[in-house]
């Protein structure tokens, strides 16, 4: 497999939003750390010069991160801008020749789903796809069907090693926290299992909505922007065996088969949300039926996950901003002391503000009674440090090591899953700005002891 280094970094959608909430202050890391030695190339058709591409990265870097003089300027002086439509031939002979004598290029394709198409068709026709890597921005297609024939295109010019596909979930630290923590102890495997677990369930809860973002979010909804890609690998990093080793591949197959294991959603496991006021959101559809929540039920076919329930709740202006799992585990088989409702064990991983790892349990009051209440037993860590999740990800698309990138497998059985509920096959419901979605979500894990409500109180800013 080719691992040389990249030698251009060229970006689609060089004027949006993911380039200025993610990618500038990505790319200064990179020079910083001396990882970034090569023309870096914008491209978008806004109208822009080089110059106004510079300023736009400044005031991205001022808001997210601060702006680190030295590695800024030697990052300005990189920097070169390509104004031109996607669709049109002179765009990409124009970026050939910025390329000069790059042999790999490493584009990145930071632009709506739609575009992806033209965009690859147009990178082979003028020779830039050369040599070269393709990062892909989730999600990947729009079901099973557009996610195929993206893979067949992205194919046709690239080999599968060479195609990133960027979840940047996987980039998180307390994300790869929760497979190290899963497999580098042996507490846990014993126990993760039917026998021992009763329920899963994970919240990614975001307590503002589509921030400027309506024309892109409006074509997708919750289901294809975050469940798709972030929660299902979240998922399977909780419910995957254990790899045989740590290569790309070694974890990729154990996730392969643990979503080949899933059952396709039926109309009875999900339950949509829209809150009020997103219909009035710049660039939305005046009836759009688009969810910006999403209540899910997974059945998992194994012999170590048989008839255990997962949940997955997804939603915008929710009270907090937090992603947090609750797994709850069996309760003992005879209650000999007061029997509380519920499940009285629980582990809970918080991923987002901060990172929790904790043991629900039991413990006695003091005093004659055997009467009880419960503890958590808890390790607390602020995100202070740790590479940001997109810096860690390009340097890695850089180097061409594909271990925390999605294989086109794994996409396609996530999408086999997704496929036969996503659209309008459910009706949407309308949720307020603030509460937990619409009730309608709450019957979907009543037999399951209800959602877990993430309470948050370290500041929200702290968490990307
Ligand atoms: C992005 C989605 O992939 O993830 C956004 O497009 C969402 O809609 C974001 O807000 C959440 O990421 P994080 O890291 O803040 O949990």
């Amino acid at each position: 497999m080719a691992t040389a280094k990249s030698d251009a970094f060229v970006f689609f959608g060089a004027t949006g939003d993911l380039a200025y909430k993610q990618i500038f202050p990505a790319l200064q890391a990179l020079v910083k750390d001396g990882k970034l030695d090569m023309p870096v190339i914008g491209i978008a058709r806004s109208g822009w010069t080089v110059d106004d591409l510079r300023k736009r990265a400044e005031d991205s870097l001022k808001e997210h991160g601060g702006v680190d003089k030295a590695a800024f300027a030697k990052l300005s002086r990189q920097m070169q801008y390509i104004d031109g439509d996607y669709g049109d031939a002179q765009t990409f002979a124009r970026l050939r020749k910025a390329l000069g004598d790059a042999q790999h290029p490493l584009h990145y394709l930071a632009i709506p789903p739609s575009m992806f198409v033209p965009v690859v068709k147009g990178l082979a026709a003028s020779g830039c796809a050369q040599g070269a890597r393709v990062i892909v921005e989730k999600p990947f297609g729009r079901d099973l069907h557009s996610a195929q024939a993206l893979n067949r295109t992205l194919h046709r010019f690239f080999r599968e090693h060479d195609i990133f596909r960027i979840d940047h979930y996987l980039g998180k630290e307390p994300v790869q926290n929760l497979l190290y923590f899963r497999f580098a102890n042996s507490l846990l495997e014993p126990i993760w299992n039917r026998d021992h677990i009763a329920s899963m369930q994970i919240t990614m809860a975001e307590d503002f909505g589509v921030q400027g973002r309506g024309r892109f979010y409006d074509e997708v909804g919750a289901i294809r922007d975050v469940v798709q890609n972030h929660m299902f690998q979240v998922l399977a990093l909780l419910a995957m065996g254990p790899p045989a080793n740590r290569s790309a591949d070694a974890m990729r197959d154990e996730k392969l088969r643990l979503f080949r294991s899933m059952r396709p959603l039926k109309p009875e496991d999900i339950v949509r949300g829209q809150f009020d006021g997103y219909l009035k959101e710049p660039g939305v559809a005046k009836k759009s039926t688009v969810e910006t929540f999403a209540a899910l039920r997974i059945h998992m076919d194994t012999w170590r996950w048989a008839g255990v329930p997962f949940f997955i709740r997804a939603g915008k202006q929710l009270p907090v901003k937090c992603t947090e799992v609750l797994v709850r585990l069996k309760n003992p088989p005879q209650q000999v002391f007061d029997a509380p409702e519920g499940a009285v064990n629980h582990y809970r991983f918080r991923l987002n503000p901060d990172v929790i790892i904790s043991l629900g349990a039991r413990v006695k009051e003091p005093g004659e009674a055997m009467k009880g209440r419960p503890v958590e037993l808890v390790a607390h860590r602020h995100i202070r440090t740790g590479m940001m999740p997109y810096q860690r990800l390009l340097g890695d698309a850089i180097d061409g090591d594909s271990a925390l990138f999605t294989r086109d497998d794994c996409v396609e059985e996530a999408w086999r899953v997704l496929d036969p509920i996503i659209g309008d096959k459910v009706p949407v419901h309308k949720y307020k700005v603030g509460s937990w979605g619409p009730k309608e979500a709450d019957a979907l894990i009543a037999d399951a002891g209800g959602w877990n409500d993430p309470k948050v109180d370290v500041p929200a800013k702290a968490g990307k």
